[in-house]
């Protein structure tokens, strides 16, 4: 694997691979790789002939209150795991070399910023869109890999790269879970013992409502009480952001029944906050 940290060096290397024909598959990540990120990262190595993952934990996406300072770090570790994955070239770049001195320039993707996560997190997805524009511009991939865990931040820059005419195929995949069903976040390592075991209501919480609206038990306009009515058993969530369900293009809150639909939540146990969600097709569920 070879480690590139100066972007001019990634653009010329990522051109000259494009030159000769081959296709560039791209996993952005901040680091503290776990199996969530490396399935991304397969992905990208079966789909493309060049697989290139970053790791930048990016100051832009971070609020002045959040946890950019304690923020997991494990570049050794992560290098490993990304040797064992045969990735081809992780970009390393320097927070000097991607915001130089007089740095002006950033994107935004109005409106859906603003929703669910971005209502709590002022100023987060603009960071998150400058930085993958950035990213995408310096890697140059054909097709980049985002988690569903993270769905906002997936139809954000899906809206991105269709507004901006970038010619990128944005790929979407599945939510890696630990046994239990919490899903795998750099952040779960901020968890003790029982703040972990208590995380676990949130997939509990998703799985149950699904099921009650699949089955008819319960009305998409009761959908919002009865998630806030299961979370607030558990004595160690200190927070609830927003618990819901949601269109899954505008994520706009929804009050009627919809073919498919997002149920999502964000809270904190202790200080820490955790995000999950989970698509619902109901045609796909009623072959009735
Ligand atoms: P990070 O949190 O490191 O996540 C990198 C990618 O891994 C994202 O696309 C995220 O959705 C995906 N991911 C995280 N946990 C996952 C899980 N349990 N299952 C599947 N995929 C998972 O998201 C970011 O970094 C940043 O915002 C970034 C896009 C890199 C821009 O800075």
């Amino acid at each position: 694997m070879e480690i590139i940290r100066v972007p001019r060096i990634m653009q010329d290397t990522s051109k000259t691979f494009l030159l000769h024909g081959k296709t560039i598959g791209f996993v952005p990540t901040m680091g503290a790789l776990h199996d969530g990120h490396l399935s991304l990262v397969r992905r990208a190595r079966e789909e493309n002939s060049i697989t290139v993952v970053s790791i930048f934990v990016n100051p832009a996406q971070f609020g002045a209150n959040e946890d950019f300072n304690i923020y997991p770090r494990d570049l050794e570790g992560d290098t490993e795991k990304l040797i064992k994955e045969k990735v081809d070239i992780l970009f390393l770049p320097d927070a000097s070399s991607i915001y130089p001195e007089g740095y002006l320039t950033y994107v935004n993707v109005e409106e859906l910023s603003e929703k669910l996560c971005g209502a709590f997190r002022p100023g987060h997805f603009r960071g998150v869109t400058t930085i993958v524009a950035k990213l995408f511009n310096i890697v140059k991939p054909t097709r980049a890999y985002f988690g569903q865990k993270d769905f906002q931040q997936s139809v954000i820059i899906s809206k991105m790269t269709y507004d901006l005419n970038m010619d990128i195929d944005i790929v979407v995949c599945p939510t890696v879970r630990d046994k239990d069903g919490l899903a795998m976040s750099s952040r779960n390592s901020y968890l003790d013992n029982s703040q972990r075991q208590a995380a676990t209501i949130i997939y509990k919480c998703l799985k149950e409502t699904s099921e009650s609206i699949k089955s008819g038990i319960i009305e998409i306009k009761n959908v919002k009480r009865f998630m806030l009515d299961f979370l607030r058993k558990e004595p160690l969530i200190s927070e609830i952001d927003y618990a819901g369900i949601y269109d899954i293009s505008s994520l706009e809150e929804l009050s009627a029944e919809k073919e498919n639909m997002l149920l999502a939540i964000a809270l904190r146990i202790g200080n820490t906050r955790l995000i999950d969600n989970m698509l619902i097709n109901i045609k796909e569920e009623r072959k009735y």
